[in-house]
């Protein structure tokens, strides 16, 4: 256990290095976009560079950066490389889930309320294209998903697929994966999971939770520069998984540019034949930095971080009576923190007239400090509600 003080030390240091734009800037809003760190940038700006010269530009230029991208996107959620596809954002995943997972006839697909839309449209979809039948549960009295009512649907033994975020978007509160993914495997069910408030930002573990399909995007907790994410698809299910779009590049055969008018009907290996076609490469360059830049920050000590950062201002909000809507109980808390003072949007545009970086959803500020944040930027929020709030 790292002492919180040299933790924020150590974060501090790494802000300036690889953030310094965030110096000073109070932003507190990963959970809508993150900044691109200084080492992804150089490495989008280089590979553009080198392409300026493309006639000099080699195999080594292209395959490998994406190999590395799926290695450490393997690394994050617990998976290996074969079971990553890099695929441009969380409903592209999501999507590939909802059209490609074998759901048998009569099987439901659950969902909770308030789920964001990128988890809740490509299901839709399936209803409208194939007429599956998808039953929205009602969230709990706190606006999240009644977790309990899940397990108890699950045990039912007719629901074909569960869908989740691991992190809800408005109000932080984090799944219990591990109980999610027992359950479902116990009873043939497929666990698919909305990653992009989670990966980045806390340990996320797809054997452990029994994952099938996990989805995310890589510009927000992740820093990766925008239009690149990565979906994990477990081994077992990739020869089962109908793919809904289909390109060149999902075949064997166009692996040998000299082949390509064979037209041989045959799967890539591995979760690759779900990426369809030509790949912005100088953007998985970055992304590839990013992964590797959380992996070495270490989500468990950025989880801890980020929690830190928001303790105190927990306890101001106490102090004053201010509802908070977030989950304070350890195992549901994250870096999205949300509270609801009696003038919510008042309040959020007084912080952002004051520089802070905040958003309002669903009716509360929401907050959501990363590893380029410090106990400065949240001392800032408070001296600004001081003004603004009565609770
Ligand atoms: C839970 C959740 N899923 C998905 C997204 C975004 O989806 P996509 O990566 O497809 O743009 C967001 C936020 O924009 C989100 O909060």
């Amino acid at each position: 256990m790292i002492a919180p003080h040299a933790q924020a030390a150590d974060f501090r240091a790494l802000r300036d290095r690889e953030f310094p734009s965030m110096v000073g800037a109070a932003y507190l809003n990963a959970a809508s976009m993150g900044p691109l760190p200084e080492r992804a940038r150089a490495a989008v700006e280089a590979y553009n560079r080198r392409r300026s010269a493309i006639h000099t530009m080699r195999g080594a230029d292209f395959e490998p950066v994406l190999a590395r991208c799926r290695r450490a996107g393997a690394r994050l959620v617990g998976g290996d490389e074969d079971e990553i596809a890099l695929l441009p954002n969380t409903s592209f995943g999501i999507s590939l889930a909802a059209l490609g997972l074998p759901l048998e006839p009569g099987r439901r697909v659950l969902l909770s309320d308030r789920e964001f839309p990128a988890n809740v449209y490509p299901w839709l979809a399936l209803e409208r294209l194939r007429g599956a039948r998808v039953q929205v549960l009602p969230t709990d009295a706190r606006g999240n998903p009644d977790e309990a009512r899940m397990l108890e649907e699950i045990a039912r033994g007719d629901v074909g697929i569960v869908a989740i975020s691991a992190v809800q978007f408005t109000s932080g509160w984090v799944a219990d994966l591990e109980a999610l993914g027992r359950a479902c495997r116990q009873h043939g069910t497929f666990l698919v999971v909305d990653a992009i408030q989670a990966l980045g930002q806390l340990p996320v573990d797809v054997r452990a939770s029994h994952v099938d399909v996990l989805a995310a995007g890589g510009h927000k907790w992740l820093c990766g520069p925008f239009g690149t994410g990565f979906t994990y698809v477990r081994r077992e299910i990739i020869d089962r998984m109908e793919p809904h779009l289909v390109g060149w590049t999902s075949m064997r055969a166009s692996a040998d540019l000299e082949r390509v008018l064979d037209y041989e009907f045959g799967w890539i290996e591995g979760a690759r034949r779900f990426e369809v076609a030509t790949q912005p490469w100088q953007d998985y360059a970055g992304l590839a930095e990013s992964l590797e830049l959380m992996l070495e920050a270490d989500p468990a000590r950025i989880r801890a971080h980020v929690l830190a950062l928001q303790d105190p201002l927990a306890a101001w909000l106490g102090e004053r009576g201010i509802e908070v809507v977030s989950d304070g109980r350890p195992e549901r808390r994250s870096g999205i923190f949300a509270f609801c003072p009696a003038d919510a949007a008042g309040a959020s545009r007084a912080l952002g007239r004051a520089g802070v970086g905040c958003v309002l959803r669903e009716g509360a500020v929401r907050l959501s400090p990363h590893l380029y944040n410090q106990a400065q930027d949240v001392e800032k929020v408070m001296d600004v509600l001081d003004g603004v709030v009565h609770g």
